[in-house]
């Protein structure tokens, strides 16, 4: 076979603008590797993409997707630590080996061609292999690509998570399910938001998550956290929501706790925007931006998950068909899911 299909989004509209191409299959050359993709996890990034509300450049008919896992099936010259056969994954940035991505300009999916095709050269240097005792799916490894990085960096990326620190997720999306998974291996104390009291009896049932709030039926939820933690606060917050929900991410923190300010989920208008910089100052509060995670952060998160087999929160997949990946999409913008959802090819 010479051809592959690939996806690619000429406009961007709406993710049913997504259209179908056959397309020779590259060769990996001088420090690459080809690989054929098992699996690719979407992201709400995917959603923002395609229907033109993502803040940073796209290329021109993009190839969509930031996140796969699958096998080498040719290595090019110079490529000595990984061999036909290995099962891997590829950094969503494929320029940051260590340290802060420094700009989106190497990012899958975006600015560079991404993952929704059936076979990918990258650069041998932004692979990631994963372990060979695992026994995850391809779909849980590519969902650790862009959600795990982010979340083992919001946990450990520089103030590093401590046994018996609690920790709040906003929400049952991909990196607040995958950050819980980390949080409760690592012995913290977790407590989740949702609209949905199906999704948080799901959570405690599958995730173990300690506390739960629908911050529907319970709007001021910082209360209900200050209440869990006897009035001392949490001592981390994944920030998914943003502008919407950073006023009560400060009333929940602890005095001197860390809010890792990653999703933009909850907008609000400039004048209802509160002022972030004084309420921080009266929790001495540290807010980091996140912005996903170099190969370092990604290898060590695989060695984390891959140690212990944790589970990786897939909750459906997709076949790897122009209609099935628009199903996907809808399925994923349509808020359902609890933790990602999948294309398997
Ligand atoms: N900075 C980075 O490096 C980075 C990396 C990855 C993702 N992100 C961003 O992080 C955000 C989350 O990504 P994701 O992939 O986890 O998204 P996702 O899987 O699509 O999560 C969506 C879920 O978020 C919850 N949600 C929406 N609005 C909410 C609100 N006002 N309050 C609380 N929860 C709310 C809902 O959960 P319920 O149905 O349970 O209410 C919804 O189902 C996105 O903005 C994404 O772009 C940033």
């Amino acid at each position: 076979m010479s051809s592959q299909t690939v996806l690619h989004l000429p406009s961007r509209e709406s993710w049913t603008n997504l259209t179908e191409s056959q397309e020779p299959i590259p060769t990996a050359g001088k420090h690459e590797v080809l690989i054929k993709i098992r699996s690719v996890a979407l992201n709400f990034r995917d959603i923002a993409i395609s229907t033109g509300h993502y803040p940073f450049p796209v290329k021109e008919q993009v190839v969509p997707g930031s996140d796969a896992a699958g096998d080498i099936v040719n290595v090019g010259e110079g490529v000595s630590d990984l061999q036909e056969g290995d099962k891997v994954m590829v950094a969503f940035d494929l320029a940051t080996m260590y340290g802060p991505i420094k700009g989106w300009a190497n990012s899958l999916g975006g600015p560079v061609d991404g993952v929704l095709r059936e076979y990918i050269v990258v650069p041998a240097q932004a692979v990631v292999k994963i372990p060979e005792s695992s026994s995850l799916s391809y779909a849980q490894w590519a969902s650790v690509v862009c959600t795990g990085a982010t979340a083992w960096n919001a946990l450990y990326g520089n103030l590093p998570l401590r046994p018996g620190h609690s920790v709040l997720f906003l929400g049952t999306g991909g990196v607040s399910i995958t950050g819980l998974v980390l949080a409760k291996a690592a012995g913290a104390t977790t407590i989740i938001t949702s609209s949905s009291d199906e999704k948080l009896r799901l959570v405690k049932e599958k995730y173990g998550v300690d506390h739960t709030i629908n911050y529907q039926t319970t709007p001021n939820w910082a209360a209900e956290v200050q209440k869990i933690t006897n009035g001392k606060g949490v001592d981390y917050i994944l920030e998914t929501c943003g502008a919407g929900t950073i006023q009560q991410s400060i009333d929940a923190i602890a005095y001197g706790g860390i809010i890792s300010v990653i999703g933009f989920l909850a907008e609000t208008s400039q004048e209802e925007m509160p002022n972030v910089a004084a309420l921080v100052i009266g929790k001495g509060a540290v807010v980091r931006g996140i912005m996903i995670g170099s190969k370092q952060l990604l290898e060590e998160a695989v060695r984390f998950i891959g140690a212990r087999d944790l589970p990786v929160p897939v909750e459906k997949t997709f076949q790897f068909r122009r209609d099935q990946v628009v199903e996907a999409y809808e399925y994923l913008a349509s808020g359902q899911h609890v933790g990602k959802v999948c294309i398997e090819f």
